[in-house]
């Protein structure tokens, strides 16, 4: 007999033995037994009947993968590495009112036009509330099916019979499986219930398309082991106050992970935007001091941002530190390099970083251009408006070559900018009309640029 176990349904913390307490959260009454996921093979033995003996094959073979499946939204099809794959599981996540809903119907409407069979499966709205939806953004034509359901036996059975080619769910966490006693939306049915979709999806070649809505904390609500579940996780982020939404793909098994597409959110649905440079840059006036532009890839594709600093003298004992779509702690690192590596200090100064347009950067390329951003803010000394700026600093103090160096400055070009400035050890390409100036360590380029360090 197997192994009883038994887990919390609020925080997912799994335990040997029941109590009324979980030691995890400090909830009461949310521990409850484990069941339902297919278990696997006892410890021991399996005893004395035997299983059947499953087909193995090599791994050349001549069967033709099926093609991906492209619905001609190209911002869509990129990130999901070149098209839909069939029998993949998919999760986007995303804030409440971000516009999944909006993007997947949009998505839906689209494969469905392109031949592929899709049904849309929806636990937070009406049919008639995404009747109207579709009707609003003009798709009401497309041989989407329809579903207003919340029991996952009754969805898989009708996925069963109906053998569409892609089922959307409208969200994991308004699903429930009758053989878990949790309430919809606890880790335990969220987790049951991303299992059952994906080994369908598997067994029966459907792809499938979750909805999972965030938490405050950025994670996506629900035990992390959904993530692990399936086989792409994308996000769907943007500020509430910007109509810019960018579909991130965080984990990727058919395709890069890191590639980003990029919408605009108008009256009309979203709209695809081809060049995010354009868009992200479009704001920028006359150079002032604080504002760089920073030459950066998202996954396969450069995408030039403005990063800003303001600088002023704090009132407080303990100066702020606030910034927007960066790593706080590598900001520090940057403040710390330029006290200790140039001499120029940022005590008693409060220090703002905004990157442009709700764009989030994790690319340790920015460096360089935060860094430039800083000085030039504290020095109000503004750049030249046409140049742009990449390259990592590490502690020494030394600049670091980034990599796709040709890509940023073609990039750079195409919009219109001459300058560029890079690490010292970046490869030498030469783009027709682009300055690209070398400094190989931060002193250097402190001296250099703002005549300080
Ligand atoms: P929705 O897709 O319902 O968000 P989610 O499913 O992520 O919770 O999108 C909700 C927001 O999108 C809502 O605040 C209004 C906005 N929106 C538009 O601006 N234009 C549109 O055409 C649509 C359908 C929604
Ligand atoms: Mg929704």
């Amino acid at each position: 007999m197997a192994k009883t176990s038994f887990s919390c349904s609020a925080c997912g913390a799994s335990f040997s033995k029941w109590s009324g307490r979980c030691e995890g959260c400090g909830e009461w009454n949310t521990i409850s037994e484990d069941k339902g996921l297919s278990s696997g093979p006892s410890k021991k033995s399996l005893g004395v009947k035997r299983g059947r003996t499953i087909p193995l094959s090599d791994l050349a073979t001549r069967e033709i993968p099926p093609p991906r499946a492209c619905c001609g939204v190209g911002e869509l099809d990129r990130v999901l590495g070149g098209g839909l794959v069939a029998a993949s599981a998919i999760l986007v996540g995303g804030d409440p009112g971000i516009g999944k809903s909006t993007l997947l119907l949009q998505a839906a409407a689209r494969f469905a036009k392109a031949g592929v069979k899709t049904i849309y499966v929806s636990g937070e709205e009406a049919s008639a509330q995404v009747r109207m939806r579709a009707q609003r953004l003009g798709l009401a034509d497309a041989p989407v099916q329809l579903a207003a359901e919340t029991n996952l036996r009754d969805i898989l059975t009708t996925l069963e019979a109906e053998k569409p080619q892609l089922a959307i769910i409208d969200s994991i966490q308004t699903m429930w499986s009758d053989h878990v006693d949790s309430a919809p939306g606890s880790v335990s049915q969220v987790r049951a219930a991303a299992h059952e979709l994906t080994t369908f999806a598997k067994r029966n070649g459907v792809s499938i398309i979750m909805v999972g809505h965030v938490t405050k904390d950025g994670q996506i609500a629900g035990p992390r082991v959904v993530e692990h579940m399936v086989d792409t996780v994308l996000y769907f982020e943007g500020e509430r106050g910007h109509q810019f939404r960018i579909l991130r793909a965080v984990k990727n098994r058919f395709g890069p992970a890191d590639e980003i597409g990029v919408f605009e959110m108008t009256g009309g649905g979203l709209a695809e935007v081809i060049n995010p440079s354009a868009l992200f840059l479009s704001e920028r006036g006359e150079p002032s001091p604080g504002s760089v532009v920073f030459a950066g890839i998202e996954g396969t594709r450069p995408v030039l941002v403005e990063m800003q600093a303001l600088i002023a003298p704090s009132p407080h004992s303990q100066p702020r530190r606030a910034v927007v779509g960066w790593d706080s702690s590598r900001l520090a690192m940057i403040l710390a390099v330029l006290e200790a590596r140039c001499g120029i200090p940022f005590a008693g100064l409060d220090v703002y970083l905004n990157v442009a347009g709700g764009m989030k950067i994790s690319e340790p390329a920015a460096d360089l251009a935060v860094a430039a951003a800083l000085l030039s803010a504290r020095e109000d000394v503004a750049l030249p408006a046409d140049t742009v700026v990449f390259g990592e600093i590490s502690l020494s103090g030394a600049l670091r070559p980034a990599p796709q160096t040709e890509n940023r400055l073609k990039e750079a070009q195409k919009l219109g900018f001459t300058a560029a400035i890079a690490p010292g050890g970046s490869k030498t390409v030469s783009v027709n009309g682009l300055n690209l100036r070398k400094s190989s360590d931060l002193a250097g380029f402190v001296g250099e640029f703002f005549g300080a360090g």
